[in-house]
């Protein structure tokens, strides 16, 4: 979005904002000195003062530090507590450190850590797994770009086909395969993708979410694999899909021969099941990462019986040798305790009835904020996850989700609500609500939002 385009996109007062962002940049300085001496001390021998290059993605002036977090809490080193509503992008989305997760990790860690061997848990979690989410096969990553990654390499393998298929605007990870965008209706590789040596134009098809004649015309060679996709897009900002889009999608993919995956890392916020299951769309193949271990680092892939013997058959006719899919660490017994506790007792249908309510509560009192101050915004919903976007209706695809994004903006508002106490994601304006979130938690973010608002907003 452009200088002119904002104050009427977004009904600001681009000035006033300045001055209140240059405020917050101050009071947050003031209020963290621990905090800075930690960050001027990393900036020696860490790559851009931080373990990940993200980590200065926040609209904080330098790294906040954390000490520790607890449930929908978390406390940085200047002793400030912060109402969590980022929840780790989702990697915390059932709380941090859930009780029963903190307790099979502790047992676990006096009993090993990795052996490349299975243990009992290995056979539980395939059972959860299968019944939560109605497919019998499942394997393990380490993360859900590794799930990814191998889910696609496995159908490739198993159709013949090279390519696969994904939707503009879409993130699943850093599986290389999916950074493809269309720019004016022109699929271009991302150019942010660093070290890129392949041509994935070659290999990789992208269309617009919720445009069923591209998604049929991009099908009809016969030559993709897959369609891997988050059943609501997640990471340009929320694009919900349209009523009986998945279902008549899911007829097109169908009759083209290509596989289904549902990337449901983000999407588990829906129900126990994932949307999927809630809305009776059957994929192939589902992967979630993040929340699965409550935390701990995991991510799992699952599949039909019928996709599970096709993947059998061609492991078993591929010459010996490295599949290319794996890591030693995958499946490790750590994980393996977290998952197991994560899905019996803390990703429960109890868990979510507390989630899904107090989401919608927190969505009602973002448009009653959001109507209050005028602002052409709007609020999307997916189960826990809330999003506040910054345009009236709700984008349709990747492109429109894409021109509303103004990074500058969010910013300055995820730094007035850190401020007052309030962490939300760093990324677009998403929330979550995790089990030990209250209606305190939601009343002080509403209270924090529309305080920062009514310094930026213009006056009537
Ligand atoms: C939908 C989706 N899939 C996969 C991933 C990758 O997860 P990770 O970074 O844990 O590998 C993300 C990360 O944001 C995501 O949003």
């Amino acid at each position: 979005m452009t200088q002119e385009q904002r104050p009427t996109r977004t009904g600001l007062d681009w000035p006033r904002a300045q001055t209140f962002l240059a405020q917050e940049r101050a009071r947050f300085h003031e209020a963290h000195p621990r905090s800075a001496a930690l960050a001027a001390r990393a900036r020696d021998h860490l790559l851009f003062g931080v373990p990940l290059h993200w980590m200065n993605d926040w609209g904080t002036p330098f790294a906040l530090h954390v000490d520790h977090a607890s449930g929908a809490q978390v406390t940085d080193v200047d002793g400030h507590t912060l109402t969590d509503f980022c929840l780790g992008d989702t990697g915390a989305m059932f709380g941090h450190s859930p009780a029963p997760v903190a307790a099979a990790v502790a047992r676990q860690a006096t009993r090993g850590f990795t052996t490349m061997l299975a243990t009992e848990d290995a056979a539980v979690v395939g059972e959860q797994l299968a019944q939560r989410f109605g497919l019998p096969v499942w394997q393990f990553a380490m993360s859900a770009t590794d799930a990814n990654r191998y889910i696609v390499r496995w159908l490739r393998a198993a159709t013949g086909r090279k390519k696969i298929l994904v939707f503009n605007g879409c993130y699943h990870g850093t599986i290389e395969d999916v950074f493809v965008d269309l720019v004016d209706g022109r699929p271009v590789q991302r150019d942010s993708l660093l070290g890129q040596v392949h041509n994935l134009l070659d290999t990789t098809v992208v269309v617009e979410f919720n445009d069923l004649a591209a998604l049929d015309a991009a099908l009809a060679d016969g030559d993709v694999a897959c369609v891997l996709a988050e059943p609501v897009m997640t990471n340009i900002g929320m694009v919900l899909p349209e009523p009986g889009y998945w279902a008549e999608a899911q007829q097109i993919i169908r009759r083209h021969g290509t596989l289904l995956v549902m990337d449901e890392t983000h999407t588990i916020s829906t129900g126990p099941g994932g949307y999927a299951r809630a809305q009776g769309i059957a994929p192939d193949a589902l992967v979630l990462g993040k929340p699965v271990g409550g935390g701990v680092p995991c991510a799992v892939y699952g599949m039909s019986a019928e996709l599970a013997a096709r993947v059998e058959r061609a492991k078993r006719e591929a010459p010996p040798g490295h599949s290319g899919i794996g890591t030693t660490l995958t499946g490790n017994m750590l994980a393996m305790a977290a998952m197991r506790a994560a899905l019996t007792e803390v990703m429960t249908p109890a868990a979510y009835g507390h989630m899904l309510a107090l989401a919608q509560r927190l969505a009602a009192g973002l448009r009653e904020v959001i109507a209050r101050h005028g602002l052409p915004w709007c609020v999307t919903q997916v189960g826990a996850r809330t999003e506040f976007q910054f345009c009236p209706t709700p984008p349709r695809n990747g492109s429109e989700a894409d021109r509303i994004l103004d990074g500058e903006l969010e910013h300055l508002i995820h730094l007035g609500l850190l401020n007052r106490g309030v962490m939300i994601t760093p990324f677009h304006n998403m929330m979550l609500v995790c089990p030990q979130t209250t209606d305190e938690h939601v009343a002080q973010l509403i209270g924090a939002l529309d305080e920062a608002l009514t310094q930026i907003t213009q006056k009537a």
